[in-house]
C-alpha cells in the first residue's frame, strides 16, 4: 500500500512487516531520524510520522495509541495524549503543533518509507 506519493521520493527499507504490531507502531532510524511506523490493521493502512512529539520533545509517537477522528487516522502521544493526524500531521487537540508524515510502501513483506 502506498500513500502520499510524489515524484522525487527515495524509498528506504525500514523493517519487516512483522516488526510492526497490528494496530500499533514501531520506530526505525532512517537517515539519522527516528521515524514512527504504524500498522493500522483495522483500516488496512500503514502510516509513518516523525517519532518526536513536538509538545515536550519526547521520542514517543511510535508508542502512541492509534485511532480515528471521524475519517482521519490519528495517533495520541502516550505522554499527554495530544493527537496528530497520520495524514496531514496536524495537531487535532487544538494546539499549534505539526508533525512530519511520510509515505509508506509494503513490498514482499518489507516496509519502505519514502523520503523526499
Ligand atoms: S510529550 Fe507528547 S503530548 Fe506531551
Amino acid at each position: 500500500m502506498t500513500t502520499q506519493v510524489s515524484e522525487k521520493i527515495k524509498w528506504i527499507l525500514a523493517c519487516k512487516v512483522e516488526d510492526v504490531p497490528d494496530n500499533g507502531g514501531s520506530c526505525a532510524l532512517i537517515e539519522g531520524e527516528q521515524i514512527a511506523i504504524y500498522n493500522f490493521a483495522r483500516r488496512g493502512e500503514w502510516f509513518a510520522t516523525q517519532n518526536l512529539c513536538p509538545h515536550k520533545k519526547q521520542m514517543a509517537l511510535s508508542r502512541g495509541m492509534i485511532g480515528s477522528d471521524g475519517d482521519v487516522p490519528k495517533v495520541a502521544c502516550p505522554f499527554h495524549k495530544k493527537t496528530f493526524s497520520l495524514v496531514s500531521g496536524n495537531c487535532l487537540s487544538g494546539d499549534d503543533y505539526e508533525i512530519k508524515t511520510y509515505p509508506v510502501k509494503i513490498e514482499n513483506g518489507l516496509v519502505y518509507i519514502g523520503i523526499d
